[in-house]
Parts: structure tokens; sequence; C-alpha cells
């Protein structure tokens, strides 16, 4: 790959909560215009690094630098102009029940903008048209499907023309056909917006069928990075474990339960 601008620098990321280290030193490097996948079992930290990377989490240690600052130690005015640049899809949808759909897309823009409502609206449109929407302006979330619902948080997430975009598990709860949906559609996104786009999941097929690059966290650490052919023909016996989705091998399922357990019970 040729060499292109660094967006996203983590270093040497240490992140504790009480005495677990949930990020134990990660390390990464994530360019413009990549669609970087971070993947890695469930409870591994993924959530977790993506907060710390939008600036939601503070590091016991460590550094990252979003678009060429370093949001370490930013708070307050100053993070909120640098997360202007960036759009975030979140599990959940987390729509506003009470808005309208345009209203739910259009709500980043009211606040941080002084377009006018008629631009606004415009900026509406294009942004439901990338996600195959457009006309459902006036519906409530109540009245359209969960995948739907999907896209209004991505074109949410678009509205502001983020130069990164996020996403936490995208096609979480979704049934296949769905997911396959919502895939496309970030891949569409990224392409024709330009954008970069940093997915956490564990799902592996979505994994293989969207990344540029692919991250894998295991124990708190950068296991390794490599294209999806590169992970594929991974010699490392974790990595080969995740991509086979098989019970034997160095990721216990009996930790993953008990990391299971106990984010059940806080
Ligand atoms: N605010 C928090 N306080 C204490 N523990 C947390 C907090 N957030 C996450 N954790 C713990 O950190 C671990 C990683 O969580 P998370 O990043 O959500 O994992 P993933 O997204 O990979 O499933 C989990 O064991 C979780 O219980
Ligand atoms: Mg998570």
């Amino acid at each position: 790959m040729e060499e292109r601008e660094t967006v996203i620098e983590v270093t040497d990321l240490v992140k504790k909560f009480g005495d677990r280290t949930v990020l134990n030193g990660v390390n990464l490097k994530i360019s413009k215009g990549e669609t970087f996948v971070i993947m890695g079992g469930s409870g591994c930290g993924k959530s977790t690094l993506l907060r710390h990377i939008i600036g939601n989490l503070k590091p016991t240690s460590g550094k990252v630098c979003l678009l060429g600052t370093d949001i370490t130690g930013l708070e307050g005015a100053q993070l909120d102009e640098i997360r202007k640049k960036i759009g975030m899809s979140f599990q959940s949808s987390a729509l506003f029940d009470s808005m309208t759909v345009g209203e739910n897309v259009s709500l980043p823009l009211r606040e941080h903008t002084v377009l006018e409502k008629n631009i606004i609206d415009i900026m509406v449109t294009m942004k439901l048209e990338l996600v195959g929407l457009r006309g459902f302006e006036d519906l409530m979330p109540s009245e359209i499907s969960g995948g739907m619902k999907k896209r209004v948080g991505l074109a949410r997430a678009i509205a502001m023309d983020p130069q990164i975009i996020f996403y936490d598990e995208p096609t979480a709860g979704l049934d296949p056909i769905m997911a396959a949906v919502i895939d496309r559609l970030i891949v569409d996104l990224s392409r024709k917006l330009s954008i970069t786009s940093v997915v956490v999941t564990h799902d592996m097929k979505s994994v293989m069928g969207i990344a540029d690059r692919i991250a894998m966290l295991h124990e708190g650490k950068v296991l390794e990075v490599g294209t999806p052919e590169e992970i594929r023909n991974s010699a490392n016996q974790t990595v080969r474990q995740f991509i086979n989705g098989s019970f034997d091998g160095p990721i216990s399922f009996f930790q993953q339960k008990d990391d299971y357990l106990e984010q059940l019970t806080g």
C-alpha cells in the first residue's frame, strides 16, 4: 500500500478498570481512506479501545492521536471541535423515538451549524438517499424496521460530513441478509464519500467482506494486523482459531464465559 496520511495513531495504550487491565499496550495506525476492522472475542476490549479513540475514555497510560491532534489530555470544547469531524454509529441505533426520521438525521446539523432550514432539509435528503431511505423523512422510528433504524443511524452519523466514521458492532442483532445490507452500505459509504471507516466487530463474515486491513485484539494487545488475505493465512494459532471459529485453541471458552457473566452482572 502507498504511504498515506495517518488519521488515527494509538501508542502504548493501557486501560485499567480498578485492578483489571483491559487494554495492555495497544499500538495501532490507521490510514486515511481505509476501512479498518478491529476484531476480537466478546469482552476483549474492542468497545473500550474505540471509546479511547473518540476521546470518550481517558487512558491509564499511553496516547491517542486523532486527525493529527493528540487528544489524550483534551477535554470540553477542544475535544468537541475534533469530534465534529467524526461520525459514530453505535451498537443500538439510538434514535430519538419522539423525533421523525428527518429530525433524527438533522439533529447534528441543527446543533452544530447555523445553516438555514431549507439547506438542512436538502442535506438530510442527500444523506437518506445515501442509505437508501430517501422519502422516509416524515416517518417515526416506531414505524420502520430494525434494519432501517440502523440505516437512519448511519445517515445521522454522516450528517456532518465526517472524515472518519466509527461503527461498533454494526451488524449485531441483525439477520444475515440485513447484516449483508449494512456491510454493503459501509463499503459503499466509504467509497462514495472517501472517508476512513473504523469498524469494531466479532462477526467474522463481516470482517472479511469489508476490511482493507484487520487488527486482531486479544488479551489487551493487538496480536496481528494485516489484509484479509494475510489474516486468513496467519500462522498465529489464536488468529486461526478466531477466524475458523473453532472451540479448541488458545482462546478459552471458559474465559469468554467468565467475561460475559461479569459483563452481565457488572
Ligand atoms: N466502565 C467500565 N468499568 C469497568 N469495567 C469495564 C468498563 N467498560 C468495560 N469494562 C470491562 O472491560 C472489558 C472489555 O469490555 P468491552 O470493551 O466492552 O469489550 P468488547 O467490546 O470487546 O466486547 C469487559 O470485561 C468489561 O466488563
Ligand atoms: Mg463491544
